[in-house]
């Protein structure tokens, strides 16, 4: 499902290794760069209330502030315990300077 490409960021805008939150069409996403690569995920926590762009990413993880629970950004899967649900992902593409997120 390709779903509704939105310009969310520019290049230019996150840096390597850099968790940036996003508020678009009633979404709070968290965007990532990582080795190059680019993501983008819910950015409130499934576990409580926090936003997971005020943690920390460590590679492709990212914690928690609340209680330290991770998540793979690539994947959004939750790394154990405190998380039960696994964390909203979407497909993200890069054309020129433009970073664009499939919407649901
Ligand atoms: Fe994120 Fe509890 S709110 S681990």
């Amino acid at each position: 499902m390709d779903g509704n490409w939105t310009r969310i960021a520019g290049t230019g805008d996150v840096g390597e290794g850099e968790a940036v939150p996003v508020e678009v069409a009633g979404l709070s996403l968290a965007l990532f760069r990582v080795d190059g690569a680019w993501y983008c995920t819910d950015n409130v926590c499934t576990h409580a209330y926090a936003l997971l762009t005020d943690g920390w990413l460590e590679g492709c993880l990212i914690e928690c502030p609340l209680h330290n629970g991770q998540f793979d950004v690539r994947t959004g899967e939750g790394q154990g315990a405190p998380i039960i649900e696994d964390l909203r992902t979407y497909p993200v593409r890069v054309e020129g300077d433009a970073v664009l997120v499939a919407l649901p």
